[in-house]
């Protein structure tokens, strides 16, 4: 039987515009579904807008609008964002639809006429920031205990739904079903807040005091409590009541993905409802940690920080994809910083992926192939132990995405084009084919291929890129699903890209350091026997010299890199410089370096250095300066000694 997988994102307020936590959650339900399309499911994706309710009304009041017109509006915001982000939901809702008020006005009926819901009068604490009532010993500081606003006193006639009846089967369906909802401390802790009576739930607001809302049907002075709309969304998106064929397709198969900040509506509320409307419980609920700068919540305004968002434009919205997917444990808090996006770019994505995809496509241009897909001839030792890396891959892929763990998946991946970048500096296919083209040939086929797998279980969190990939190796076809991704399918003979450059390294430019940096002259030396600095702080880093510390995101910001020396003459009236051109692999750059007193030029050529390539570039002497060679100033002598790897690497190669 064919797998289903139906992924849901929590409806977003229309109160403000998107912000980066919302793009995380529906860049992750996006990446989810491909995963899942790969591993051959049938799937379903939706988002959408909850637009009822008083924190919208408020907002369409402040701008002077009536609420229709202002989330008609909004909407366009979220809606308009998604394909800029390459994500592709199959339904857009929005809880202003008919067929969603349809939906919930169902829904209150039956439950009014089965007896789950009654009137009752009700005074004490509400909070309008976060729409529900308190009791006294809630109350933090005479305060609203979620959101610090004022509380008012009230009182009040009300619907309310028995969710007090569920307590008991809810406990039990969790205890019974472990993967229910997850991570595991999440688990716990809706089975703790369960330990506690819960009580029932007033699902009605007076239109006297609030009409933006979904009447009752069976009391045109009230409207629906936006939880209890908005929550049904996700049945109306499948057609409950309405069609039910297609409502069995995808009900009960459903992912609720949440932030971890609406696990009680989610877990509780919701499940209530579904029990008490005799629907089967979801299949998982996954809670997801915050994005954090300084230890806050990222919401639409930071004030001290670029809008994440706008990253997309600068960088481009797959290493922006690239970056949350990958650097977020599915389930912890994380912390967003452009310098560790940056960083992940330029290593995983330029260095590693870019890189290798590059050199190998050029490496099939310049040798005897004819540009296109060399033959594979037979396999020998050195080539099997890769050979079972690329094959292993999709089953690891495959295992970690469906236990969560999108970001090992990832790392999995990259490991093995680390593994195919490794297995192209041992058997040297550029040397090779000057004697034996049939063995580089076949050497080159296996990066093909493994490039190739590689692309396919990148192409749910990069799809644009690896669609790319795919085709620069000679893959003209689908992009390949599990079941038919087979070593050996690429075709030989198939033509490969000339020249490719998926992903450009980055410089990170922060506000440079206050505490004067020695102007550069292209060369770092150490202060002290034994110490390595670099001679201006990127990346806000203190003075690498000994007396602050650096943060983990900091260093992660140097991209320090393994060159060699192409070009290197003296630069005319300048007794100090040289000139250099060195090849980082994916480039070729121009430094320039103080260090002519110390090194003829003619040596240089062919030697490997190691660089600082995201440094701030500058003008010497006319000529532009982009990195810096690293060295080592000796402290008896003051002569320079420029550091190198102790053996040949690929130029490129990170140094970290
Ligand atoms: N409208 C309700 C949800 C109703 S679902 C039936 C709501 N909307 S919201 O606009 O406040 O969006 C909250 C969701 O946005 C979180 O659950 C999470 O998915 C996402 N995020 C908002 N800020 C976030 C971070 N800083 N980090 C990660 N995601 C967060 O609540």
């Amino acid at each position: 039987m064919v797998e289903r997988f139906y992924v849901t994102t929590p409806i977003y307020y229309v109160n403000d515009r998107p912000h980066i936590g919302h793009a995380y959650t529906t860049i992750l339900a996006d990446v989810l579904r491909r995963y899942y399309r790969l591993f051959g499911a049938e799937t379903f994706f939706v988002t959408g807008v909850d637009e009822h309710g008083q924190k919208v009304e408020q907002a369409a009041r402040k701008r002077g609008l009536d609420p229709q017109a202002h989330c008609d509006d909004m909407q366009r915001h979220f809606r308009d964002l998604w394909p800029t982000l390459h994500v592709e939901p199959d339904d857009f809702i929005r809880t202003t639809e008919p067929r969603h008020v349809r939906v919930v006005q169902r829904a209150l009926q039956v439950l009014y006429d089965k007896g789950e819901i009654y009137q009752k009068e009700y005074e004490g604490w509400y909070s309008p920031a976060v729409e529900r009532f308190w009791t006294e010993k809630d109350l933090v500081d005479g305060r609203c205990p979620e959101s610090g606003a004022e509380v008012v006193y009230l009182k009040e006639k009300n619907y309310w739904f028995r969710m007090s009846r569920y307590q008991q089967r809810l406990v039990d369906y969790i205890d019974s079903h472990p993967d229910f909802i997850l991570p595991e401390h999440r688990r716990n802790e809706v089975l703790g807040f369960l330990r506690e009576p819960l009580q029932d739930l007033c699902i009605s607001r007076p239109r006297s005091r609030l009409s933006w809302g979904i009447p009752l049907p069976f009391d045109e002075d009230y409207v629906t409590y936006v939880w209890f709309d908005a929550l049904l969304n996700y049945v109306t998106a499948v057609g409950l009541w309405e069609d039910p064929q297609r409502f069995d397709t995808w009900w009960p198969a459903v992912t609720h993905l949440i932030g971890k900040d609406i696990l009680t509506t989610h877990c509780v509320y919701w499940n209530a409802m579904l029990m008490a409307l005799d629907l089967p419980l979801p299949r998982h609920f996954v809670a997801h940690g915050w994005w954090l700068v300084d230890d806050t919540k990222m919401s639409k305004s930071l004030g001290n920080v670029v809008d994440p968002l706008s990253l997309k434009d600068r960088y481009g919205p797959e290493v922006l994809r690239y970056y949350l997917m990958r650097d977020m444990v599915l389930g912890l808090d994380a912390t967003f910083s452009e310098a560790a996006l940056v960083a992940r770019n330029n290593s995983d994505l330029a260095n590693d992926f870019g890189n290798l995809l590059s050199r190998v496509t050029r490496m099939v241009h310049r040798g005897p192939y004819g540009g296109a897909v060399p033959e594979r001839g037979e396999l020998r030792a050195d080539d099997e132990p890769v050979v079972a890396a690329i094959e292993g891959l999709k089953e690891t892929v495959e295992r970690l995405v469906r236990a969560w763990k999108v970001h090992q998946a990832i790392e999995e991946t990259m490991q093995v084009v680390r593994r195919i970048n490794k297995y192209i500096a041992d058997t040297q296919p550029f040397r090779v084919v000057k004697t034996d083209a049939a063995r580089a040939g076949t050497i080159l086929y296996v990066a093909l291929e493994g490039l190739r797998h590689a692309a396919a279980l990148l192409w749910p969190v990069i799809p644009h890129k690896s669609r790319e990939a795919l085709d620069a190796v000679g893959w003209r076809g689908d992009v390949p699903t599990l079941p038919t991704l087979r070593f050996g399918d690429l075709q030989s003979g198939s033509p490969v890209a000339g020249r490719v450059r998926l992903f450009p390294r980055h410089a990170f430019e922060e506000q440079p350091a206050s505490h004067g940096a020695p102007a550069s002259t292209g060369v770092s030396a150490a202060t002290k026997p034994g110490e390595t600095k670099a001679a201006q702080t990127p990346a806000g880093a203190e003075s690498a010299s000994s007396k602050a510390m650096v943060t983990w995101d900091q260093f992660d910001a140097l991209d320090l890199v393994v060159g060699t020396v192409a070009v290197a003459e003296r630069v005319p009236k300048a007794r100090k410089l040289l000139r250099l051109e060195v090849d980082l692999g994916s480039e070729r750059r121009q430094i320039v370096a103080g260090i002519a007193a110390h090194y003829d030029p003619e040596a240089l050529v062919g030697k490997q250095v190691v660089v600082l390539a995201n440094l701030q570039p500058r003008k010497i002497f006319g000529l532009r300066s982009q990195g810096m060679l690293l060295a080592a100033e000796d402290a008896e002598s003051g002569k320079l000694s420029l550091l190198a790897p102790d053996a040949p690497v690929a130029p490129g190669s990170r140094v970290g």
